[in-house]
């Protein structure tokens, strides 16, 4: 699973206000050549969402985000979700995920959060918020003491920045809601979404 993540190299990170806008979105980002997505739960319709692209597309790589409770990891993985990402670590979250067979990315800031990530026996992690810490550097600099460690960067990822992210060796895929905007989304704006994505793909 993981390596699919890998393969296609961008996840978009989706905060949907409609459960029923989930296939769309997901076929919009497949039409641009991008085949996956994190759905956020910081909206009642993220788990439903999840539920309901995973049903539409079973070849669309669907995963949950901003997964804070250990309960939530039942319900998404309940939903269909493949995979599911923190904003931070939380070794209760890694190992329910695992024991669901689930992969799990946590978010990492610091060499700390690096090492307790390894110690729960995990090879990748989110980097977030990844400009603000220093992004590619900050990245480089902590493959150092952990080489066998791969991040995810978010936040404040774009379509400006991604191919340098990606040259990085330490990354494996990038993430952000930069061509999901709230607002096309919320306007049903599917071209407007494939456009973004095929965009991101060239730039990457
Ligand atoms: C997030 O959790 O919101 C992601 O890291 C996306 O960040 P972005 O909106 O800066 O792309």
């Amino acid at each position: 699973m993981m390596s699919t993540l890998e393969r296609i190299g961008i996840v978009p990170v989706v905060v949907l206000d409609d459960p029923d806008a989930g296939p769309d979105l997901a076929a919009a980002l497949a039409a641009g050549g991008i085949g996956c997505a994190e759905i956020t739960l910081r909206t009642p319709a993220g788990i439903p969402a999840i539920a309901r692209i995973s049903a539409a597309d079973p070849g669309f790589l669907v995963g949950a985000g901003t997964v804070l409770e250990p309960r939530q990891v039942d319900e998404v993985a309940d939903a269909g979700a493949r995979f599911v990402v923190s904003p931070g670590l939380d070794p209760e979250i890694v190992e329910r995920a695992l024991a669901r067979g689930l992969e799990v990315l946590p978010g990492v800031a610091t060499a700390s959060e690096v090492q307790r990530a390894l110690r729960l026996g995990l090879d990748r992690v989110k980097f977030f918020p990844a400009e603000v810490l220093g992004g590619r550097a900050a990245i480089e600099a902590l493959s150092g003491p952990f080489p066998g460690m791969r991040f995810l960067p978010s936040g404040g990822v774009t379509a400006a920045n991604a191919a340098d992210y990606l040259a990085t060796p330490a990354v494996f895929a990038v993430s952000g809601s930069w061509m999901v905007p709230r607002s096309d989304v919320a306007a049903g704006d599917w071209a407007a979404i494939e456009q973004l994505s095929v965009d991101t793909v060239r730039a990457a």
